[in-house]
């Protein structure tokens, strides 16, 4: 069995005019984490860089979530989606991210980018929905829906699960 993750319960915020910005190869190593990223993350760039972005990954997100990002941003599809990640110190922060694929001319993928901004007003709501993912992710699957201060074709939003009333 897993060693357990050390968690404190303590949320982590950013700036309405920040965004967490990292790029990765297409294996999803990290290339690139601009200065906000290592400060919500608690970590140095050297500490990060080459080092594959599930470094971050928080206990309670779900994995299918991930399984279909990627499934989406390897077919050359964007992806919005709301994500938890824990800080390195066992700290957690709500990001909005907008996860690209990097293409060139002849429409290889080359690495993949993410930009990432507060929830805003979903912030904090969505911890006290994370047990209601069943274990193969049906509850994802049945519940989408888009938040409507995102701007982007309805194809590319992921996963965005809406906590009960
Ligand atoms: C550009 C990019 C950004 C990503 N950002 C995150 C992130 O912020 N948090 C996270 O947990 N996983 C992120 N991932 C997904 C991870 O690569 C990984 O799939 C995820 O953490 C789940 O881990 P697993 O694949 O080992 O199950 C990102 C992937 C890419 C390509």
């Amino acid at each position: 069995m897993a060693a357990p993750v050390h968690l404190t319960g303590v949320e982590r915020t950013f700036a309405d005019d920040e965004i967490i910005v990292s790029k990765t190869d297409p294996k999803g190593r990290m290339t690139y984490c601009n200065d906000i990223f290592l400060r919500l993350a608690g970590y140095s760039e050297s500490e990060l860089i080459g080092q594959p972005h599930s470094m971050i990954r928080h206990p309670h997100m779900p994995r299918c979530v991930f399984k279909l990002m990627w499934s989406r941003i390897q077919s050359g599809t964007e992806v919005f989606a709301c994500v938890i990640n824990r800080s390195g110190n066992g700290d957690h922060y709500w990001v909005l991210a907008h996860v690209t694929p990097d293409l060139v001319q002849d429409g290889a993928i080359i690495g993949f980018h993410s930009n990432r901004r507060p929830q805003g007003r979903t912030r904090g709501q969505f911890g006290a929905v994370a047990g209601h993912f069943g274990a193969k992710g049906d509850w994802v699957k049945n519940h989408w829906f888009a938040p409507q201060e995102v701007k982007a074709p309805k194809s590319a939003n992921l996963n965005f699960y809406a906590p009960p009333p």
